[in-house]
């Protein structure tokens, strides 16, 4: 079905105009300040934006969707994740393929597999928890098959994730970057959190999670990560910077020409450690641990200048009975629910701050990352040819973030109670609308792999 969007206020990284936008199948046709319905197929469908902002597909760079972990599964598996995501106005998710098998290709493998039920698109990032002989021909391959991105982790040593050997971490680089994959890092130093571990005299309470993972940890394994970028002329991007002290690793990297891509979260942003006070406090633990609000405006201000480069949501979502299981920090499943309120969140905080356009909010979740994962084009962009991911964003709806109005199976989000300007209307993937008017409309299976170019 073809459609054409009328009288909206079309905004691109690049630009922001009113345009009108024909979408022929699955692609933007044309973009024009005036197209007469009359010229275009009488089958056409005439969506009339008039005050309603037209942006590329919303792009999620850090999911974990139906992730096995801790004996469990989250909440959101595939179906759940699309529909929340299409609600969100999220047409692509970034989700991550753990390193189970001995090759790193059976892994992807397994992983775009159990991701077949997808409703909207999405990329993968391979998980990278070890070395081994002949790693490049096994980087090689995942290349061959659309990775895009590697991830590795400087902590969870007790569960196996933790390359600890920085020649072998440098050799791994060496290959990432010889064979355009981007290495991405979830940074909190091991060998700092075990010390204070070892000698904490204190308790396991939910805030307790956040004294034992401290900003101090992300800060080293910022610095260690980007000396081992710097040394080797690449490129590193840092998975949900949580920290003041994180921020001034990045500083001080970039100071010394090392190319630090930054990525936050919402909840780095908005949230903050007093939550994990609260007798419901298990609900806001995740990993790295929520700061303070020092940290959240020092995020914020980064945000703004442009020192960061994505928002993405790192969505693990847990149901709200299993977060309260446990009180002690070392039980509570680490991860909360996001992707679905990304979107208002920021553009409420633009309109708040005064200082973060909706362009600038396009570039930060759906150019930026698709430029970091190799897919723009395609997607991230509002560009005749590529594809017809749009959502059409209502820019002066207000409404309340609450369990009622959002849609994880967690049955819960951190933001309840959060008044909210900026709605998602229509959701198109590909030119076919996913979610329409509080009307979920995805396919199971309807969503594609995305093949990463060079990121
Ligand atoms: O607590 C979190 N963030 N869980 C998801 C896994 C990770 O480390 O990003
Ligand atoms: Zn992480
Ligand atoms: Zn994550």
């Amino acid at each position: 079905m073809d459609v054409l969007i009328k009288n909206g206020l079309l905004v691109d990284t690049e630009w922001t105009r009113h345009s009108d936008i024909f979408i022929s199948g699955s692609k933007i046709s044309r973009i024009a300040p005036s197209i007469d319905p009359s010229e275009l197929p009488a089958s056409t469908t005439v969506v009339y934006a008039d005050g309603l902002c037209v942006l590329p597909g919303i792009i999620d760079a850090h999911t974990h969707y139906h992730l096995v972990s801790r004996g469990t599964v989250t909440a959101d598996s595939f179906e759940e994740g699309s529909r929340l995501a299409a609600y969100g106005g999220v047409t692509t998710v970034v989700d991550f393929a753990d390193d189970r098998r001995p090759l790193l290709i059976d892994s992807f493998h397994d992983r775009r597999k159990e991701m077949a039920p997808m409703a909207i698109d999405y990329a993968l990032h391979q998980g990278v928890y070890r070395y081994r002989e002949g790693i490049r021909k096994e980087l090689e391959s995942i290349r061959r098959a659309g990775i895009g991105a590697i991830k590795i982790f400087t902590t969870y040593k007790d569960v196996g994730y933790l390359i600890d050997d920085r020649d072998e971490l440098k050799s791994i680089f060496r290959d990432a970057r010889d064979l355009g994959l981007m290495v991405c890092v979830h940074a909190e130093d091991d060998k700092i959190i075990t010390e204070i571990a070892a000698s904490w005299k204190g308790g396991y309470t939910p805030a307790d999670h956040a004294r034992l993972r401290p900003a101090e940890a992300e800060a080293a394994a910022i610095r260690y990560v980007g000396g081992i970028a710097g040394e080797l002329d690449m490129p590193v991007y840092i998975v949900h910077l949580s920290s003041r002290a994180g921020l001034e690793a990045v500083r001080e990297l970039r100071g010394h020409g090392v190319k630090v891509i930054a990525e936050t979260t919402p909840h780095y942003l908005f949230l903050d450690s007093s939550l994990l006070d609260r007798p419901d406090g298990p609900l806001y633990v995740m990993t790295p641990p929520l700061r303070s609000r020092d940290d959240n405006k020092a995020l914020q201000e980064a945000l703004i200048n442009g020192e960061i480069q994505v928002v993405a949501t790192d969505h693990c979502s847990f149901t709200y009975e299993q977060k309260l299981e446990s009180n002690d920090c070392r039980r509570i499943y680490p991860g909360i629910p996001g992707t679905e309120e990304m979107l208002p969140l920021l553009h409420t905080f633009g309109i708040s701050s005064g200082a973060l356009t909706l362009q600038q909010i396009v570039n930060l979740v759906s150019t930026g990352p698709a430029k970091c994962f190799g897919l723009y084009p395609e997607k991230g962009s509002l560009l005749e040819g590529t594809d017809a991911d749009i959502v059409l964003f209502d820019p002066a709806a207000s409404w309340t973030i609450s369990r009622e109005t959002t849609h994880s199976a967690s049955g819960y989000t951190a933001y309840e109670g959060t008044e909210v300007t900026g709605k998602v209307l229509m959701t198109y993937l590909r030119g076919r609308l996913v979610m329409g008017d509080g009307i979920y409309l995805g396919m199971k299976g309807d969503g594609r792999f995305l093949r990463a170019r060079k990121c």
